[in-house]
């Protein structure tokens, strides 16, 4: 069985029901991956529908696109969401938008795959990029980038306490010979880290951080969302499954800022109609039944987030 046939999408019915699907609204799956949600989204859709889908990744686009193609709702591309405000002009949806998904991180692929040096359980070289054609691998990153920086964003964006201990490791390793796969990577975090974590692999905070930063996933998300109150409709709505507290973050901050939008950034699309709120929480975030967990342990640590475009009159 390949990555495709096994793929099950996180949260589908909750997430295609947080969308409040119109039959013929325009919706954009921000992170197609293998298009889980993309096919339930046009399931739902009529005729006169439209589905746009994204992704960073090219090679993983390829693995599904063939079972889309040939749907006349439906506009596949490669590409980072944080250009959505620019190709929505382009495909002529900006300000039409009924919904945005975003399952955000890592898919299947990316884990299960060893030559994409995401996981720590699987011996590769450590690339870690979502887009392969663009930006510096992992491996590159770490056998450049200073120890203070190594270590800060160890700490940062794995909230690592042993951050510093695993960066001065790396130097101190790379000083006698090149950090080529993700087990050199294992080693040298499991001799840093004095005692062995009892809930989570030594190397499980680490390889978040290297990923996070080496895609930019926090200021790319931070970015984007700041760009969706006007690429959608009244009442449009954001979808977001988040896989940990760091991503939780990035949206609180989003839903604060735009709760003060008096003094918000002038660069923030807001016009002063909008005193109060640009956008509205719908629910507050939903976990996975303990049933989809049971089946599928990549929703254990899901959150679904629901926001929904604030019209002058809710504000
Ligand atoms: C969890 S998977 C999505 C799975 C998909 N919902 C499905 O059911 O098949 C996340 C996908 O988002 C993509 N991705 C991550 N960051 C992205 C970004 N900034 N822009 C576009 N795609 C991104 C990754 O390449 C990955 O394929």
């Amino acid at each position: 069985m390949n990555n495709l046939t096994k793929h099950t999408p996180v949260m589908l019915t909750e997430s295609i029901n947080a969308l409040a699907i119109e039959k013929n609204g325009i919706y954009v799956d921000a992170t197609f991956g293998f298009g889980g949600h993309s096919k339930s989204i046009l399931n739902k859709l009529g005729k006169a529908g439209k589905l746009y889908a994204l992704d960073k990744d090219a090679s993983v686009i390829k693995i599904a696109e063939q079972e889309f193609i040939h749907d006349k709702r439906f506009t596949l591309k490669h590409g980072c969401f944080s250009s959505l405000e620019s190709l929505s002009k382009e495909w002529g949806i900006h300000g039409s938008v009924n919904g945005i998904l975003f399952d955000l991180g890592v898919s299947s692929e990316h884990l299960d795959n060893p030559e994409r040096g995401f996981s720590f359980m699987r011996k590769g070289p450590i690339d870690m990029r979502f887009d392969q054609s663009s930006g510096i691998s992992a491996n590159k990153w770490l056998a450049t980038a200073s120890e203070d920086l190594i270590s800060k964003t160890i700490r940062k964006y794995g909230e690592e306490r042993y951050a510093k201990r695993i960066a001065k490791r790396i130097v101190l390793q790379r000083g006698k010979e090149k950090i080529n796969t993700t087990d050199d990577l294992v080693q040298i975090i499991n001799k840093a880290i004095p005692k062995n974590e009892t809930k989570k692999h030594n190397a499980t905070r680490t390889f978040q951080a290297i990923r996070i930063y080496i895609n930019q996933e926090l200021e790319i998300l931070r970015n984007t969302l700041e760009s969706t109150y006007n690429i959608l409709a009244p009442k449009g709505r954001l979808v977001l499954i988040t896989y940990h507290s760091l991503e939780e973050r990035v949206i609180k901050d989003f839903l604060t800022l735009t709760d003060k939008s008096l003094s918000a950034p002038k660069d923030l699309p807001l016009s002063n109609q909008f005193l109060t709120k640009l956008f509205k929480t719908i629910n507050k975030s939903i976990k996975p039944t303990s049933k989809e967990i049971e089946s599928n342990i990549r929703s254990r640590s899901a959150k679904l987030n629901i926001l929904e475009k604030c019209n002058e009159i809710d504000s």
